[in-house]
């Protein structure tokens, strides 16, 4: 397996970085993950966007250009043999003389580039798709969900307790009891012919495959689009849940909290959504 670190690809194994890394001591770096199928990149204008803002919010100036970043993505996924690969792209800050909670940004940007094997995206149908259970927490994050950070810890711990409840995910409740997102993917409803999925704040990644959907769903279906708060009285009574991400696309939900929704199978307009998004990838 080849990876990249800092303008270098080398087998994983050789891959080192300092043990003063700020991305190592204080969790200080962004990521992105993006699907790549068949060696093309999804989205990469929109990923690069987010990729931007975290760079600002945290001051942190990269040493390439996006072009040259793109191109070392592009090559690292011909590296690896897998058709259908997710990037993923870690920056931290990099290595300063020592510990020290301020910085002085004087030190060179660590980036580091794996690639993993994901699911070939197939035509979506009821029979193949698998139908997510989710538990619901109050949300334990920290205030800024809208940096793709990767201080995880939080997310990580949401995830494991799903987990070890023989769950796939847990969806999170903010501050004033509405659903904001998953611990790793964003939400959307659907009741009658409308779709609703939360607005942007600071309680939520603006998902990458959110912005996807809703772009489809906008020009392509007859489905109602809506950024609306969803209270869990919405989402218990809602006819469909769904969950998107870059590593899932979109899937449908058939329970949370240990209640069902609506008749605990996947809709149908997650069907129609799926297979917007399954052909999207040719555009
Ligand atoms: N997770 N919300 C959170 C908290 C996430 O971690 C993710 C993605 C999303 C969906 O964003 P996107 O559509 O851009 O993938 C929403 C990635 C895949 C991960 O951590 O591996």
């Amino acid at each position: 397996n080849t990876v990249f670190l800092n303008g270098t690809f080398m087998p994983l194994e050789e891959a080192r970085i300092s043990p003063l890394d700020r991305g190592f001591l204080f969790g200080e770096g962004l990521y992105e993950v993006l699907p790549c199928y068949g060696n093309r990149m999804i989205a990469w204008q929109w990923h690069k966007e987010r990729l931007t803002q975290g760079l600002q919010a945290l001051d942190i100036k990269l040493q390439y250009d996006w072009q040259q970043l793109q191109d070392f993505c592009q090559q690292l996924t011909q590296y690896n043999p897998e058709p259908d690969q997710g990037i993923y792209i870690h920056i931290t800050r990099g290595a300063e003389e020592k510990r020290f909670h301020g910085w002085h940004n004087n030190a060179e940007p660590t980036i580091f580039m794996m690639t993993f094997p994901i699911p070939t995206l197939t035509e979506p149908d009821f029979d193949q798709c698998k139908p997510l259970r989710l538990g619901l927490e109050q949300d334990l994050r920290w205030r800024n969900c809208h940096i793709k950070s990767t201080s995880l810890l939080g997310n990580v711990l949401h995830f494991q307790s799903a987990q070890q409840e023989g769950l796939n995910e847990v969806l999170l409740l903010g501050d004033d009891g509405t659903i904001t997102e998953a611990s790793t993917s964003n939400v959307f409803i659907c009741k009658d012919n409308e779709v609703h999925t939360p607005p942007l704040s600071s309680a939520l990644l603006p998902g990458i495959t959110r912005r996807i959907i809703m772009d489809i769903l906008d020009r392509h279906s007859a489905l109602t689009l809506q950024e609306s708060v969803i209270t869990q009285d919405m989402l218990f009574t809602a006819d469909e849940v769904w969950l998107t991400s870059s590593t899932k696309g979109v899937v449908p939900v058939v329970e949370v909290a240990g209640k069902t929704i609506a008749d605990g199978k996947p809709g149908k307009h997650w069907l129609d959504t799926a297979r917007l998004y399954f052909q999207h990838r040719f555009d």
